[in-house]
């Protein structure tokens, strides 16, 4: 028996050597540690700009540079989406957090040329329930797709893992959830978004192969309603096309021989 090289595509997402991996990983552990600071800092009265501004002094505390200021022209160093925004909203003073917001706030830094890219989703003090199971929902997805970077599985089949996740916390949560359409992850390393872009649902088995070192920012996005989104006026900030309110999760992970390896961890 012979194997017939060439029949099919063998395409690999883009490996890191374990120094590299090393390096992206002080770049994570710094946006871990800015995105803390953040949801330490939140609370009724705060801003979003000043939750912009505690984020920017970790990183550049750190010895890091915000990867999002001045991306495309994005004027802030995190994304802080408040309730019906699902991605990129821009901190702004004016825009002060009440109690019972849901919030996402999305952080990067390099060092060293090195990405790290994460986001987290918290409430301002107590959440409804319904906004708690939308968050940890959409954390639960992020979770079944980083489970899925194991060598020999391929992209579509982190999609698939991600979806059924959703799938799962519908089940687990009683209602169901908008997986937003036409958003997702990517790969990342000395620039922070790479090829190959990641569904966060679909059939699996197909697109490249995982091999250790291969790195993938993994972000489901969830709604209570659509998953139909509108951007803003601003040209950054993506809302809801219904109203009701999303949560996002996101973790720069690597795949390794001995599993999973997420490279945003504090
Ligand atoms: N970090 C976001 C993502 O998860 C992208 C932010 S774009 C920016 O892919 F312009 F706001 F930086
Ligand atoms: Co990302």
């Amino acid at each position: 028996m012979v194997s017939l090289p060439g029949l099919r595509s063998r395409k690999v997402v883009p490996q890191r050597s374990a120094g590299e991996l090393d390096a992206m990983a002080v770049a994570g552990a710094l946006v871990a540690a800015a995105l803390a600071a953040v949801n330490q800092a939140a609370a009724p009265g705060v801003s979003t700009k000043d939750l912009d501004e505690i984020a920017e002094a970790v990183i550049r505390g750190g010895g890091g540079t915000p990867s999002f200021l001045g991306y495309h022209g994005y004027p802030a160093s995190i994304c802080s989406s408040v309730n019906d925004r699902v991605v990129h909203g821009i901190p702004s003073a004016g825009e002060k957090l009440a109690p019972g917001d849901l919030v996402s706030i999305d952080c990067g830094a390099i060092v060293d040329g090195w990405h790290g890219d994460s986001a987290i989703t918290f409430g301002v003090g107590a959440l409804i329930p319904v906004d708690a199971a939308l968050s940890a929902a959409t954390r639960e997805s992020m979770e079944a797709g980083i489970a899925a970077m194991i060598p020999g599985n391929r992209l579509s089949d982190v999609s698939h893992a991600i979806e059924l996740g959703t799938r799962a916390a519908e089940v687990r949560y009683d209602r169901k959830f908008g997986i937003v359409a036409g958003y997702g992850g990517h790969g990342i390393g000395r620039q922070m978004h790479m090829d190959p872009f990641l569904p966060n649902e679909g059939a699996p088995g197909r697109g490249p192969v995982l091999a250790p070192g291969s790195v993938l920012a993994i972000e489901p996005m969830l709604t209570l309603g659509t998953v139909k989104t509108v951007v803003l006026d601003d040209e950054w900030t993506v809302v809801t096309a219904d109203g009701t309110r999303a949560a996002h999760w996101e973790h720069t992970v690597a795949v390794t021989e001995d599993g999973p390896r997420i490279l945003t961890a504090l």
